[in-house]
């Protein structure tokens, strides 16, 4: 028996004593993401997340808040099952999966960019890519394209590809892709043109929806310091 007991009030479980895990995206999110974590205090260098380690999880500054570095698409899945209680992800993926497990409290801004459709430069066809009524779609957001082209009447064949669906229409596995879209240069490289924008993204701060109510009080202390992050950057 401990010599100190807590209050009944203060005690803590097992469970709840573990740190949070926050579950960040590797690749561009994560890079524009380094100065809001800095200020958020949970890591120095905000640009060598994670750098030095083969470890996927690691700690941060805080000693109640672990890191665990994901696939952007994986970061909803992690959150959604409990695995990670907070996370960062692109609001194409929380469109794709629509988890009813996820809260997202916090648009931060970051990660700009849009999910568009896109087809070879001087194809046959229209531009609005919807005026045929059968479309063989390269995607890796099969949820999204089925739905858009649903709205308009369209039933989108769906090639399901995780990357490099620039290559779908010159290999005449589709004749549009569904793709991201930042600065262009992915498409223009591969000689295709943007034809419709479906919607636009940034990245989002999500939460368990569980977790949120198992351990609000850590949580909502880590949505603050990520709020107060953004707004010391726009101060
Ligand atoms: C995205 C998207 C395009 C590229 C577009 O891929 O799938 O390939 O970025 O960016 P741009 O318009 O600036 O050229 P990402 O780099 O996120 O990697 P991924 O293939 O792992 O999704």
């Amino acid at each position: 028996m401990n010599a100190v007991s807590e209050p009944a009030s203060e005690s803590r479980s097992a469970e709840t004593d573990a740190p949070l895990i926050l579950a960040l995206p590797k690749g561009r999110i994560l890079k524009a993401l380094g100065p809001v974590l800095e200020r958020t205090g949970l890591f120095q260098d905000g640009s060598a997340i994670g750098e030095g380690t083969r470890s996927l999880r690691f700690p941060t500054l805080d000693p109640k808040v672990d890191v665990v570095r994901v696939r952007s698409f994986d970061v909803a899945t992690f959150v959604a099952h409990g695995g990670a209680q907070i996370g960062v992800c692109g609001a194409d993926v929380l469109m794709e999966f629509d988890y009813p497990d996820i809260y997202a409290p916090l648009d931060l801004g970051i990660g700009g960019c849009r999910i568009s459709i896109a087809r070879p430069v001087g194809s046959a066809g229209e531009d609005n890519a919807a005026a045929s009524s059968h479309l063989r779609v390269a995607t890796k957001y099969p949820t999204i394209t089925r739905r858009h082209f649903a709205a308009k009447g369209v039933n989108a064949e769906i090639v399901h590809l995780h990357g490099a669906m620039e290559l779908a229409p010159t290999l005449d596995m589709a004749s549009v892709i569904v793709d991201l879209v930042d600065t262009g240069s992915t498409l223009k490289a591969n000689g295709l043109r943007e034809t419709d924008v479906i919607a636009h993204v940034t990245s989002r701060l999500i939460v368990n929806r569980v977790a949120l109510k198992t351990r609000p009080d850590a949580i909502r202390a880590l949505i603050e310091r990520f709020r107060d992050a953004l707004q010391e950057k726009t101060a």
